[in-house]
């Protein structure tokens, strides 16, 4: 009995994130031995959700969206893999250096990837965060019965800073501190000559690095759920060089009054955690900005200065915040969402609702387990000025229009895979790291004119293949001079609104006078009538006719169609 216990405690905890259920199944697996079909049913009474790994490769391919295609480039990482689930050893974050998309994934080896070339791993290692004495405890009969699971303490992010004193690589992680049996969220600075420009030329091992920041206080591991919620650490940095400064989310490790015997840590001014935290580059004058967040998977510093998270809620609830310095966004107190058993969060001032506290710009219910977020400048104008939101669960970005503080609109566009952290690179591009350990690299496409085809014309028309194929010439000689998209007059004006138009009233500056004498608008009639022969119609004119009746009479139907698809 006591095993089954333990197996829905595992079950229940990571099963709060959905998808993580594979962990806690697997974990429990191995520890019991039990048959795999029991666990299935265990945990899909338990939690309702699939015993499915959502980790799926991903291929090259164009994504269309409503405004672009995306060009979408996958590049392989060999990274770490030696637990049962690869849920257990995800995390990890993106920045940029040089040419390089700079990951540092949740085992601590860096890597780099330009978009063109595959993903290499460079001579860098981060510094050790004690995740093998964190493991080892499992060994410690005084904690015989704490859940400690291998993969929690990870690496969560890396940021390349430029300060007046140089350039360095910050690595934000969680630490285990053996000695002190607890944990911290810890930043780690490394430095390096002003005048490098490439990863390659960078060599580093875990003692090079400067530990710049601790968080305070060190905390115990709890006997609740897991002893250390590591994939509630937050963790990621955001850099603003305009007034050098550090920004790091550090998250609450499921210290919220449910899934530990403590007070909701979100809630306490002055402890470290459910907090996003200010510093300069060195580590020093830390101070906490906002407070009452939960576990904030993103921080970016936009264009225009201002600082924007995108944070997990419980079951519902997951939040896009604009930070301002002293805000309370609420948690656990408040949030959208309802605590894992579908009931309100015990000891919250509302049911679902966020009437007290700062309120998110946007929020997803049900959730969609945001992950890494970036503000879009120059990846294509269409998208300029928007929010970008990476999701685990949904297996999908997010595209938040943004006008002020108001999201006006959300695109969903699915990539098939968890996304981990999302990062708009110094060439315009936008890097994704997935769960499925590949470097994605997204390039924007113009839409394929949607325009109607002259393949689609013939097709409609059934035409016949003596018919098709002059028309097909004609058409494709028409587009020697001609554009068929609105407005696009180089050579000759445009054909995609000529039909029931005035004749020679595009805004082309070439016409001939002859034309720009005539009266009238195009119609079939006189369309065939040009066609047939433009120098009757406006002596000394430019434009070709051609010969065949039927054909002219076919393009003056088919400029009739093409003016109303638009
Ligand atoms: C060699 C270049 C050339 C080719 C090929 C050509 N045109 Fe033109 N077309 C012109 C020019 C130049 C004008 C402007 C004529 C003028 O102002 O006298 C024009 C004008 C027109 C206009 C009048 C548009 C308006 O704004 O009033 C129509 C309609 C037209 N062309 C249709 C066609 C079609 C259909 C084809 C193919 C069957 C075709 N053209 C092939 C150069 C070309």
């Amino acid at each position: 009995m006591r095993i089954v216990t333990k197996i829905i405690a595992a079950v229940v905890a990571v099963g709060g994130v959905g998808v993580a259920v594979l962990a806690g199944h697997q974990i429990a697996q191995r520890e019991v031995g039990a048959p795999d079909a029991f666990l299935t049913k265990v945990a899909n009474r338990v939690i309702g959700a699939p015993d499915t790994d959502t980790t799926v490769a991903l291929t090259d391919q164009t994504l269309s969206s409503a405004l672009l295609n995306i060009d979408m480039t996958v590049f392989p990482v060999e990274t770490e893999r030696t637990l049962l689930s690869p849920l257990q050893q995800s995390g990890g974050g993106l920045t940029s250096f040089g040419d390089d998309v700079i990951l540092l994934p949740y085992a601590g080896q860096v890597y780099a990837a330009d978009g063109v070339n595959p993903a290499r791993a460079t001579q860098i290692v981060a510094p050790s965060n004690g995740r093998a004495e964190y493991e080892a405890l499992k060994q410690d009969p005084d904690y015989a019965d704490y859940q400690i699971v291998p993969g929690y303490i990870r690496y969560n992010d890396i940021e390349h800073i430029v300060t007046d004193q140089g350039q360095a690589f910050v690595a934000s992680y969680t630490e285990y501190d053996a000695e002190n049996v607890c944990y911290t969220n810890t930043l780690a600075r490394l430095d390096f000559p002003q005048d490098v420009t490439s990863v390659d030329d960078i060599t580093a091992g875990p003692d090079d690095w400067d530990i710049i920041f601790r968080t305070a206080p060190c905390l115990a591991p709890k006997s609740r759920y897991f002893a250390i919620e590591g994939h509630l650490a937050s963790g990621r940095l955001a850099y603003d060089p305009e007034s050098q400064t550090l920004y790091l989310s550090s998250g609450d490790f499921h210290l919220d009054g449910m899934r530990s015997d403590t007070a909701p840590i979100a809630q306490d001014p002055v402890a470290q955690y459910g907090k996003i935290l200010a510093m300069n580059p060195d580590g020093s004058d830390a101070r906490i900005v906002s407070m009452g967040h939960r576990n904030v998977q993103g921080v970016v510093r936009a264009p225009d200065g201002r600082i924007f998270a995108a944070e997990h809620g419980p079951q519902g609830g997951d939040e896009v915040n604009l930070i301002s310095e002293g805000n309370n966004y609420g948690w656990p107190t408040e949030s959208y969402g309802i605590s894992y058993s579908s009931t309100p969060i015990p000891g919250s001032a509302s049911y679902g609702r966020h009437d007290t506290f700062s309120r998110p710009i946007h929020s997803w219910v049900p959730s969609v387990a945001t992950s890494g977020l970036t503000a879009i400048d120059g990846f294509d104008p269409s998208w300029d000025g928007d929010l970008l939101v990476a999701s685990l669960i949904d297996n999908a970005l997010f595209r938040l229009r943004l006008v002020g503080e108001e999201v006006i609109y959300q695109e969903r566009i699915n990539i098939g895979t968890r996304l981990r952290d999302v990062h708009q690179h110094t060439d315009g591009s936008i890097a994704i790291w997935t769960d499925s350990g590949e470097f994605v690299f997204l390039t924007a496409q113009p839409l394929p004119d949607r325009a109607f085809t002259v393949e689609r014309f013939i097709e409609r028309r059934e035409l016949s293949a003596s018919l098709a194929g002059p028309f097909e010439t004609e058409m494709s000689n028409c587009a020697q001079c001609h554009s068929f998209l609105p407005d696009q007059h180089e050579n000759a004006p445009s054909l995609a609104r000529v039909f029931d138009n005035d004749i020679a009233s595009s805004s082309f500056d070439g016409y001939s006078d002859a034309l720009k004498a005539r009266e009238g608008s195009w119609d079939k009639e006189t369309l065939v009538e040009f066609l047939l022969d433009p120098q009757a119609f406006a002596p000394g004119t430019q434009m070709p006719g051609l010969e065949d009746p039927e054909i002219a009479d076919l393009v003056a139907d088919y400029l009739w169609r093409l003016d109303r698809t638009f």
